[in-house]
């Protein structure tokens, strides 16, 4: 299979593949020439998982694998029946091997750093992309570096990433200002780097838009969470290209959600701009998509326009009762940025027609954040050791 990595601003083609940005500052995205690929899966629903579709993955040697995708695809009777809908799904992305759809992207990127001939891998994060990187690294023997905001980082993913043998730095500073920092210095040491700038990063995560297609079609509709913007970037990559390749014949509405105090794209769908204006200090009790500044907000935007999709905001309220919702009445223990999209859909339920197939996805797993949840949920009861106890505290 032919690709080259093309600029979404100027057009300029490149061949060297160790690159992450155009010259113009243009972001890169991989674009594979459909009359080198052989299409060699069916969409029959059967053996999923990311490497399935390695006909349309632009790497070269044996993948750094741990089994990432094949997640399992829920239909959430309880939650559609109360926002009147008939066909809501959760694709929940927090069944990965380290809890969240970062590995997806990892399987590639570390895999292309590999090919690349790298000795370390870095980015900067809110936590998810640093575990999964770690654990792709330790997979593939590279050394790996991590930079996370102090302090605003959820526990179950800080200790991944340590376990996992990352060096872990925590800056006095939010996730732009690291992610800033990381792009220097990975150019500086030569390290490869894993932020979802990396365009090969966005080619795993584009393996959703497959595997939802392969499990139930073409939904109408998909809703996520939105943070640095690479996820929505490359799921809506996934569609348009099936869509070129003549394999789909439509793209869904991509829906994409922000916290209230982390909304850039928000506020720039909401205004009809191309471009937006960075929210210099964000704050939300999802601090997975705690970002003010996202690196891929023009791919993001276009996202959105091009498939017709809108973006929403929600408050932490919306998204901890949302959160439970999810838990309590489906069993589907997900992180609160992830219950944005659930937090999402409720917010425009009256605008969705009622038979839409509607897909939310759940990228990351309950246990990620067990604070988070102690924070809302409160500590369990304490009671003596007894049955007379037990029974009067039930
Ligand atoms: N949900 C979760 C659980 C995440 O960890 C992230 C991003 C997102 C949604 C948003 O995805 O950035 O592609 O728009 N986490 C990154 C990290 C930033 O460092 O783990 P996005």
């Amino acid at each position: 299979m032919d690709y080259v990595l093309k600029c979404i601003e100027c057009g300029r083609e490149f061949e060297n593949e160790d690159i992450y940005i155009c010259d113009c500052g243009g972001l890169l995205e991989a674009v594979i020439n459909p009359d080198t690929v052989e299409i060699d899966f069916k969409f029959d629903g059967n053996n999923l998982k990311v490497w399935k579709y390695r006909c349309l993955l632009p790497v070269k040697i044996k993948p750094v694998s741990l089994q990432e995708g094949g997640t399992a695809l829920y239909k959430v009777d309880k939650i559609a029946k109360e926002l009147e809908l008939n066909n809501v799904y959760v694709k929940h992305e927090g069944l990965n091997p380290s809890g969240s759809f970062k590995d997806r992207g990892m399987t590639v990127g570390v895999t292309k750093a590999i090919e690349l001939g790298k000795k370390a891998i870095a980015c900067a994060s809110t936590g998810n992309t640093a575990a999964s990187m770690a654990m792709y690294g330790a997979r593939g023997n590279l050394k790996t570096y991590v930079l996370l905001p102090a302090g605003k980082v959820a526990l179950g993913k800080v200790a991944q990433a340590l376990m996992h043998g990352a060096k872990v730095i925590g800056i006095k500073g939010n996730f732009d200002e690291a992610l800033s920092i990381v792009r220097e210095v990975s150019q500086k040491e030569n390290f490869y780097l894993l932020n979802s700038v990396n365009p090969f990063r966005l080619e795993g995560q584009k393996t959703i838009a497959y595997e939802v297609v392969d499990e139930i079609g073409v939904p109408d509709r998909l809703i996520l969470p939105v943070g640095n913007a690479g996820n929505i970037s490359a799921i809506y990559k996934g569609f348009r290209e099936l869509k070129e390749f003549g394999l789909i014949d439509k793209i869904p509405k991509m829906t994409g959600i922000q916290a209230t105090g982390a909304n850039p794209i928000y506020k720039a769908v909401i205004d009809n701009r191309e471009d937006i204006e960075p929210v210099v200090k964000p704050e939300t009790i999802a601090t997975a998509i705690r970002i003010g500044n996202p690196v891929n907000a023009r791919k993001a935007i276009r996202a959105i326009y091009e498939s017709g999709g809108i973006a929403v905001e929600v408050t932490d309220d919306e998204i901890i009762k949302a959160q439970k919702d999810l838990a309590a009445k489906e069993g589907i223990g997900v992180e609160p940025a992830s219950a944005a999209s659930i937090a999402g859909l409720r917010k425009i339920a009256d605008e969705i027609d009622k038979d839409e197939k509607v897909v939310c996805i759940t990228t990351g797993n309950l246990l990620k954040d067990p604070e988070a949840v102690i924070s809302v949920c409160g500590e369990p009861i304490e009671a003596e050791a007894d049955i007379v106890s037990v029974l009067e505290v039930l």
